[in-house]
């Protein structure tokens, strides 16, 4: 049985039980393993942890506050290039949907992508997530997307997969309905219905290659159609995978009421979300995952229905929706920010955004929360208050990030 190290002289926002952030001021928390095994106040320690438990290694974290690991549950993280032309457009004017139509956008990171080997776009993506690293992510997903045919689809999901040999764990979304690639161009819409028969082809052979663990789509009138997203889901579900959603970015498509039905993990950007569709996610328990980065690096004004998805009580989560295109963000710290200041959330609501409720976004049961029986995953913050983790812009108040119960730092 592998030994206990104990962590003490913590102050704990576990986002389990009651109290405001879940908070334990004394706290300790005992880990075996890649495990949690037990937290408290350092003074229960004792009558709680059985006689004969033999602790081996003790931190302490003198005063320090303790998060769970960040997790970052929607991203692009994978691709080849970068988009800093078209922001340079936006900001002379040009929309997204408009650089989009005349062939940018996606199908610009596309050929990118395409035209890149496994190991760059390894080598680029890596880069990217040793950035979120350093500011606590412990867990995220990737989507592919940017490959639109099985083989270069096949290459962006082997490179999320690899990137966790580098002290993160990943979950993969398979999200081939992202744009028409080019070889489907035509003049009716038929082409596209052949496109979607592509993916429906794609799916279970990217899914026995072991590369898929949910299907994400971009349901938008620059992207899929509710009955062509239907048809994916339909095939995810035959499949047994989990379903998301790109839905009521631009346009409200009523795709958060499709992922509902199909018990989706989470419907995501939400800005043109409809009661009906906030109804619908609230009876379903599908997480309503909130991109303030692609919000505010489009200038959006239309806002995500806060108050009604709160008074409905859906889970809110947060992720920085890392891409080339709308969200060029490579800070969760600055997510809680843009989230508190756009969306006017609280730094609490914020911060279960990137952990108890990013965990239930991705259907993870074992992480999001300090509680005995979840992965050791947590970070360690020079701060006096998690409430800070929202409000300062480009400090760095990361001490040490605890991995599976190992620390970046010893
Ligand atoms: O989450 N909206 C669709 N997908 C991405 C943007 C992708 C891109 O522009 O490259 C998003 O915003
Ligand atoms: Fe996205």
């Amino acid at each position: 049985m592998k030994a206990l190290t104990l962590w003490r002289d913590a102050r704990l926002a576990t986002f389990h039980g009651d109290q405001p952030w879940g908070a334990i001021e004394d706290g300790a928390l005992l880990t075996r393993g890649e495990q949690i095994e037990w937290v408290g106040r350092l003074v229960d320690l004792p009558a709680d942890v059985p006689a004969g438990l033999d602790i081996q290694r003790e931190h302490s974290l003198q005063g320090a506050w303790v998060t769970p690991g960040l997790i970052d549950a929607h991203t692009h993280l994978v691709y080849g290039g970068q988009r800093a032309h078209e922001f340079e457009l936006r900001l002379q004017g040009a929309g997204y949907e408009e650089i989009a139509r005349a062939g940018g956008g996606i199908r610009s990171t596309v050929a990118h992508t395409r035209a890149a080997s496994e190991a760059e776009l390894l080598a680029s993506a890596r880069h990217r997530l040793e950035a979120l690293k350093a500011e606590g992510l412990t867990t995220v997903e990737i989507k592919s997307g940017y490959g639109l045919s099985r083989e270069h689809e096949a290459k962006m999901l082997r490179v999320a997969r690899r990137l966790s040999a580098h002290g993160v764990q990943v979950r993969t979304s398979y999200l081939g309905l992202h744009a028409l690639p080019p070889e489907f161009e035509g003049p009716t819409g038929a082409n596209v219905d052949a496109y979607v028969d592509a993916c429906l082809d794609d799916l279970p052979a990217l899914q026995a290659e072991g590369l898929v663990d949910a299907v994400d789509a971009f349901c938008e009138t620059i992207g899929f159609t509710p009955a062509q997203v239907e048809r994916l889901f339909q095939r995810a579900q035959q499949l047994g995978l989990p379903v998301k959603l790109h839905a009521e970015q631009l346009s409200d498509q009523g795709g958060s009421q499709l992922t509902a039905r199909f018990g989706g993990l989470s419907a995501d950007h939400l800005e043109w979300l409809s009661p009906e569709g906030v109804a619908a996610m609230a009876q379903a328990g599908t997480v309503a995952m909130l991109l303030p980065g692609a919000y505010h690096c489009l200038r959006e004004t239309k806002l995500p229905p806060i108050a009604a998805l709160r008074a409905a009580g859906v889970p809110m989560a947060l992720s920085t929706d890392h891409n080339p295109g709308t969200s060029p963000l490579l800070s969760m710290l600055a997510v809680l920010q843009l989230a508190c200041i756009h969306f006017r959330m609280t730094p609490e609501e914020a911060l279960r955004g990137l952990t108890v409720n990013a965990a239930r976004a991705l259907g993870l049961k074992d992480r999001g929360q300090l509680v005995a029986g979840q992965r050791a995953d947590f970070c360690v913050w020079g701060v006096d208050h998690p409430r800070e983790l929202s409000y300062w812009l480009g400090g760095r108040p990361l001490i040490n990030r605890i991995f599976g119960g190992a620390p970046d730092k010893e």
